[in-house]
């Protein structure tokens, strides 16, 4: 059993959530994952590991929840344990000295790219980040993010904070404007994708870390298939990263897709009966509350 140390909601629907693994902990190297089954009848989901304490034992997870598993796990609390969490699982980030890394991280993708970002520095390379999302509301870990670069930016798609723009518009003008080495991104697919559209004519190698649907985590069921240089794949023991100007993108978004109609079915089951339906409604008083506080807060400016 795994206990919940720590759980932190930091916007809506994104959650940190620090976990007591000290065998994980000691292990946990950047750009790997763990996966998790939350109760006995519960499915295994792949989640980054953003942080770890060697000394403490515990590694976090920062995640958005999209369905069943991940609502499950935003709903359950501090003190509360999950059944099983294998990991440190995926190979390492190949960390070197190279000069100049750019990391882009979009949305949660920001809890994988904090420990690579860190580790370069470490290893002595010119660190700049890169960080976005749809709007300010939804911005996290941007001091955690500040701490480990040289060169901070962040950019919003409604242009509310920073850059206007997606990350891709924004790493483009960088690239333009200084010498980068390497590029890291990760986050949704279509992010990840547009990034390296967008380093390809300037020839800079880029890194992405893949999401394909996963279930075992060893290389055993296939589900987690790519497609990499013409090459197949399994994300969870090839990767989760590879050169992302070599990915089969189309592929890897048509596989994501293919367990649409039973995640639906899964979620709206969960949120009918027990636990789910209770912290629903806990959380609909919540939202009223938050909704009424912030058109107070409108009524007194
Ligand atoms: C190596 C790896 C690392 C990941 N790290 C993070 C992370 O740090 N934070 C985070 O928020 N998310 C991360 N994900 C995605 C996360 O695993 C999925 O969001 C989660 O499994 C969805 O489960 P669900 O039951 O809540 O939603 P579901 O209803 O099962 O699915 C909703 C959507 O999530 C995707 N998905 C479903 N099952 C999986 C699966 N087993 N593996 C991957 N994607 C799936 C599908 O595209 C689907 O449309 C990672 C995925 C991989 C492969
Ligand atoms: S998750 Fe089964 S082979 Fe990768």
């Amino acid at each position: 059993m795994f206990k919940i140390v720590k759980k932190e909601e930091l916007t809506a629907d994104v959650y940190l959530i620090e976990l007591e693994a000290p065998d994980i902990a000691r292990k946990a190297q950047p750009g790997q994952f763990i996966v998790l089954r939350i109760g006995e009848r519960g499915e295994r989901i792949p989640l980054t590991i953003a942080d770890f304490d060697r000394a403490k034992g515990t590694i976090s997870i920062l995640f958005l929840v999209v369905g069943k598993s991940t609502r499950w796990l935003s709903d359950l609390r501090a003190g509360d344990h999950l059944v099983d969490v294998s990991g440190p699982l995926g190979k390492p980030s190949e960390i070197e000295r190279v000069g100049t890394v750019l990391c882009a991280g979009g949305g949660v993708g920001i809890g994988a790219i904090h420990p690579i970002a860190r580790a370069f520095r470490e290893a002595g390379n010119r660190v700049i980040v890169v960080m976005g999302f749809r709007s300010k509301d939804l911005i996290v870990f941007e001091d955690e993010m500040r701490a480990v670069c040289d060169e901070f930016h962040i950019c919003t798609d409604d242009g509310s904070r920073g850059f206007k723009g997606f990350v891709a518009q924004l790493v483009d003008k960088i690239l333009k404007e200084d010498e980068v080495d390497l590029v890291y991104a990760i986050g949704p697919t279509m992010m990840m994708r547009t990034v390296c559209d967008t380093t390809r004519p300037h020839r800079i190698k880029t890194v992405v870390s893949l999401n394909p649907v996963m279930v075992d985590g060893t290389g055993m069921c296939g589900s987690c298939r790519v497609s990499v240089g013409g090459k197949t794949k399994f994300c969870c023991v090839d990767g989760p990263e590879f050169d992302g100007q070599q990915v089969d993108f189309d592929l890897l978004m048509a596989r994501q897709k293919i367990y649409l109609e039973e995640e639906k079915l899964s979620m709206e089951r969960y949120e009918a009966k027990g636990e789910g339906r209770r912290a629903k409604s806990e959380r609909r008083v919540k939202d009223e509350k938050r909704k009424a506080e912030g058109e107070c807060r409108k009524v007194k400016s």
